[in-house]
């Protein structure tokens, strides 16, 4: 089968497209012909070596990158219960060595839902990673209660998208945080308001929020402070090391909570989003697909940070 693999750290320059032995399904396992991937900024940092402690110290222990999958069941180990040759499929196998940048990977069946119908294989595979993110950064880290005031500080990528139309879905009323030419698109996702980040800081307007979501990591602590409501909650995407110390200090002296989050992939959220897709009140939004030959321009595309919506590499 053919995939794009990386041996040793780098820029996208040391991905190589490569003919390898296709993936056999353990007993646990379900093989899964890939017919759309995305990339995600994780790939970007795996392949720079950030994430070395956990990926190969020296070198990668796995060489396929790529979490987000969709496709079709090509065959299931013998343990197998829950999918059949020939379901469409979707999920995040970035807990399973990843592989998602190839023609098949075999992966247990636990990281694995089936595929909303009514979606096509691209737009399934723009969600199980952010869409995720947003729902755990939104409902488990922010505890956004119907009725509440959200803001949603990069409000146009991969996680705001999905995380200004599962705010709207818990109920909440939104605010998106996103520059001139992506406003209309905030406001037909959902958003009730937004602020346009090229003519104003939202640290700075004196509107105070419920929640704030961030995916952008661009305000510090004290700024992102006062747009907070005296108990409101600050939950990051992105990693603010000062958070680390002053989360539990503000937290335990005055009741705002604000953490860096990270997200756990898992079936039951998967399931969750699935029942919001199949009803409309999620879409995925999908600025470019790429063929698996251009992996390395998809990825570059997305680490100049201004995708509107999904990157999707299409396979099959
Ligand atoms: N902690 C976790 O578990 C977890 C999981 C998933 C992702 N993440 C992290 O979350 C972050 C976001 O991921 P993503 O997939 O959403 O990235 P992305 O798709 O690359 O986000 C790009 C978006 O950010 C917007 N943006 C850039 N600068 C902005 C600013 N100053 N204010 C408001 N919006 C701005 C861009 O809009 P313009 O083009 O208009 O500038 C663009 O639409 C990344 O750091 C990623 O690593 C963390």
């Amino acid at each position: 089968m053919k995939a794009v693999i990386f041996t040793k750290y780098g820029s996208q320059d040391v991905l190589q497209l490569a003919e390898i032995e296709k993936p056999a399904p353990q007993a646990d396992e379900v093989l899964v012909k890939i017919a759309a991937t995305a990339v995600n900024p994780a790939d970007n940092h795996l392949l720079s070596g950030m994430l070395r402690f956990s990926s190969g110290l020296l070198k990668p222990k796995n060489q396929i990158p790529g979490s987000d999958i969709a496709g079709r069941v090509e065959a299931v180990g013998r343990n197998v219960t829950g999918f059949q040759v020939g379901d469409a499929v979707f999920g995040d196998i970035s807990g399973h060595g990843r592989g998602g940048f190839a023609e098949y990977v075999a992966v247990p069946e636990s990281a694995l839902a089936l595929k909303p119908a009514n979606i096509s294989f691209a737009e399934a595979a723009a969600v199980p990673m952010t869409a995720v993110t947003a729902l755990q950064g939104l409902r488990d880290q922010g505890h956004l209660q119907a009725g509440q005031q959200v803001l949603i500080n990069g409000a146009s990528g991969g996680v705001g998208t999905f995380a200004v139309q599962i705010a709207r879905a818990l109920g909440g009323e939104v605010t998106a945080v996103v520059s001139t030419h992506k406003i209309e698109m905030a406001r037909s996702l959902g958003a009730s308001h937004t602020v346009d980040y090229t003519q104003e800081d939202f640290t700075q307007t004196g509107q105070q929020y419920d929640l704030v979501f961030d995916t952008v990591g661009n305000h510090s602590v004290a700024a992102c402070r006062r747009a907070l409501k005296p108990a409101g909650h600050f939950v990051t995407t992105t990693f603010l090391p000062t958070l680390l110390i002053l989360g539990p200090w503000i937290s335990f002296r005055d009741g705002q909570k604000m953490v860096n989050m990270m997200a756990k992939p898992n079936r039951q959220d998967l399931l969750f989003l699935k029942s919001l897709l199949e009803t409309g009140q999620v879409v995925a939004v999908i600025d470019r697909c790429y063929g698996l030959d251009e992996v390395p321009q998809a990825l570059r595309y997305l680490q100049e940070g201004h995708a509107k919506g999904k990157v999707i590499v299409s396979i099959s």
